[in-house]
């Protein structure tokens, strides 16, 4: 197999659930946004807007308000019982758009994860927080973002030094095939 750099990180990124309390630099998060930017959309339509959360009080309300609507109880996510939604992550990215464009979100957070990877960052890709964002009681919560009410909540991006080292979740055998021309 071909290794490089970019391999690499695609390979060993892991979702990160613990972080360290120290924010990312505002170089990191620069490069980040930028990274974000030039993810490819269709017909380049750029459909996605992305706010970046570096408040923990703002971010701690907001899971207030998500796990009051969804059920403190609810096991719903993983490490659902310890963490807020953002397992502490002191920076969270949130993207959205008007209209269905959750391949053109996904493909931008996926730049957001391998960039973070490649500068030694952890990162969670969060959409539970869309039952809360994509729900009425969402709205207040746009508006504190500045995105207009109608515009969709897609995916959110937890970022930081991560504090854990994840085992490999093992992939599935047998998703792929290869079809060549017969000749
Ligand atoms: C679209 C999407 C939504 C996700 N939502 C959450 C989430 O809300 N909370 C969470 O802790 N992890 C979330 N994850 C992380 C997945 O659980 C994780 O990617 C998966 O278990 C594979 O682990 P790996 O990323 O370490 O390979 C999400 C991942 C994706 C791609």
């Amino acid at each position: 197999m071909i290794s490089n750099e970019t391999i690499e990180n695609i390979l060993t990124r892991r979702t990160i659930r613990e972080y360290t309390p120290e924010q990312i630099s505002e170089n990191e998060l620069e490069t980040l946004i930028k990274c974000a930017m030039w993810a490819p959309s269709a017909r380049n339509l750029q459909p996605c807007h992305l706010r970046v959360v570096q408040s923990k009080r703002f971010l701690d309300e907001m899971n207030v308000d998500f796990k009051n609507l969804v059920g403190w109880d609810t096991p719903a996510y993983t490490r659902w019982d310890k963490n807020p939604f953002y397992h502490n992550a002191p920076t969270v990215m949130f993207i959205f758009s008007k209209g269905r464009s959750d391949m053109d979100g996904g493909i931008m957070t996926e730049n957001i994860a391998l960039a973070a990877k490649s500068m030694g960052l952890g990162t969670c890709i969060i959409g539970s927080i869309g039952a809360l964002m994509n729900h009425d009681e969402g709205i207040k919560w746009k508006k504190k973002l500045d995105i207009p009410y109608d515009y969709r909540f897609l995916i959110a991006v937890a970022v930081g030094h991560g504090n854990e080292e994840p085992e490999p979740k093992e992939r599935k055998s047998g998703q792929f095939k290869i079809v060549k021309a017969d000749d």
